[in-house]
C-alpha cells in the first residue's frame, strides 16, 4: 500500500501503482505466449474498462445487474434487520457501489450511523463513489481500498473489528474459476468471526440464447469492453494492435457452466509490443481467452460455500430466478 488519503469522514488507501503495471506487464509476457494466448480480466478495469463496465450494466441483455438490484430492493431490510449489533459493512469490488446504496440506506435507518469499507481494483471509481455516497449520507464513514482483492483482505484482517456484513455482489465470483473460487471464499472466511456474514451475488444457468446475448449485446458495447484490454496494452506498454482485426466471441460452454470471452484475430498477423520488445505472432482465427463468466445451479452454490467452510444460511431470487443471492456464515460444525 503506497497513497494514503484521509479527511474527516473519508479515508483512501491504494496499492503501489508501479508494482501494478509490472505485473501488468509480465502477465501479458506470459498470456501471449503461451497455447492457447489468454489475457487476465483483472486487467479490464482501467478508467475507461470500468466506465464501459457501467455502460454494461445498463444494457437490455446484461440482466444481472437488474436482477441483482431487484432483490436488493426487496431484501435490504430483512437483511439489515438479520443483525441486532452495529455492523461494519465491507463490500469486494464495489464499482460504483448502485446496488450498496440500498443496503447502506437500511443499515443507516436501523443503527443511526455506518461505516462502509469498499475494496475495488480502481481508484477513480473508488473515490468518485465514495465522495457520491458521502455528500448523499451524513451519517456515513468511508473507508476506501483501492487494491486487488488479496491485498484487499489482508488489510481488513488487521483493521476491522466487530461484526461485519462482506457484500460481494454482481457475480463478480464468477470471473474466477470454480477451484479458484472455493480458496477464495475459504480466505474471506478465515477473516470472518462467529457473527459475521458474507452475502455473495451469483448468476444462475440458465438458457444459452440468455447467456450469449448478455456478453455480446447488438450496441457492440461488450465487444468494446473487451477490445479496451488490447487497446489498454497499446496504451500502456507500447503494442500496436489494430483493433479492427480483432473480433469479439463469447460462447457458452454447457458441461462447464461458463461464459468464455475471446478476441478472434481475423487474420494472419504479427503484433508488436515495444515495451515487452515482443511480436507475437497469430494465425487466421486464432482466439486470445480473455474472461470467464461462470453460473452456477444451486447445487454448486452449496458445493462452492462447503468447500470453503461456509454454509448458506438464506438465499433469495429475483422473480424470475436468474440471479441469486446467498448469505453464508461460518460453518463451525
Ligand atoms: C464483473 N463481472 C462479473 C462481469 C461478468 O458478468 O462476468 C464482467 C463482464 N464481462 C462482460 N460483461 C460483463
Amino acid at each position: 500500500m503506497s497513497v494514503s488519503k484521509s479527511e474527516d469522514r473519508f479515508t483512501l488507501v491504494a496499492t503501489d501503482v508501479d508494482a501494478a503495471l509490472n505485473a501488468f506487464a509480465k502477465d501479458v509476457a506470459v498470456g501471449l505466449t503461451a497455447y492457447p494466448k489468454r489475457l487476465s480480466c483483472r486487467y479490464f478495469y482501467d478508467c475507461e474498462g470500468a466506465r464501459l463496465f457501467e455502460e454494461i450494466c445498463k444494457l437490455p441483455e446484461y440482466y444481472l445487474t437488474r436482477a441483482e438490484r431487484e432483490i436488493i430492493e426487496a431484501r435490504a431490510e430483512e437483511i439489515a434487520s438479520g443483525f441486532s449489533d452495529e455492523i461494519t459493512l465491507v463490500e469486494l469490488g464495489s464499482g460504483n457501489a448502485v446496488k450498496t446504496r440500498l443496503l447502506i440506506e437500511a443499515f443507516l435507518e436501523q443503527q443511526g450511523r455506518l461505516r462502509f469499507v469498499p475494496v475495488d481494483i480502481s481508484q477513480n471509481t473508488l473515490e468518485e463513489s465514495s465522495i457520491g455516497l458521502l455528500e448523499t449520507y451524513p451519517e456515513l464513514e468511508v473507508f476506501g481500498i483501492a487494491a486487488e482483492y488479496h491485498d484487499g483482505l489482508a488489510r481488513l484482517k488487521e483493521m476491522i473489528e466487530g461484526p461485519r456484513l462482506i457484500l460481494w455482489l454482481g457475480s463478480n465470483v464468477g470471473n474466477f474459476d470454480r477451484p479458484d473460487a472455493v480458496r477464495f471464499l475459504a480466505r474471506v472466511g478465515e477473516t470472518m468471526a462467529e457473527g459475521d456474514r458474507f452475502l455473495i451475488g451469483t448468476d444462475l444457468r440458465k438458457d444459452r440464447a440468455v447467456l450469449e446475448a448478455a456478453y455480446d449485446d447488438t450496441q457492440g458495447v461488450t465487444a468494446r469492453f473487451n477490445q479496451n484490454l488490447l487497446a489498454r496494452i497499446n496504451r500502456e506498454l507500447g503494442g500496436q494492435f489494430d483493433l479492427a482485426r480483432f473480433q469479439h466471441r463469447a460462447v457458452y460452454k454447457e458441461a462447464e457452466g461458463r461464459v468464455e470471452s475471446h478476441q478472434v484475430s481475423t487474420c494472419a498477423q504479427t503484433v508488436v509490443i515495444e515495451d515487452l520488445d515482443m511480436e507475437v505472432v497469430f494465425a487466421e482465427g486464432e482466439t486470445i481467452h480473455t474472461e470467464n463468466s461462470y453460473k452456477y445451479s444451486i447445487a454448486e452454490i452449496d458445493a462452492l460455500a462447503e468447500g470453503a467452510g461456509l454454509e448458506v444460511e438464506r438465499r433469495w431470487f429475483d422473480s424470475e430466478r436468474r440471479f441469486g443471492l446467498n448469505m453464508l456464515k461460518r460453518n463451525h460444525g
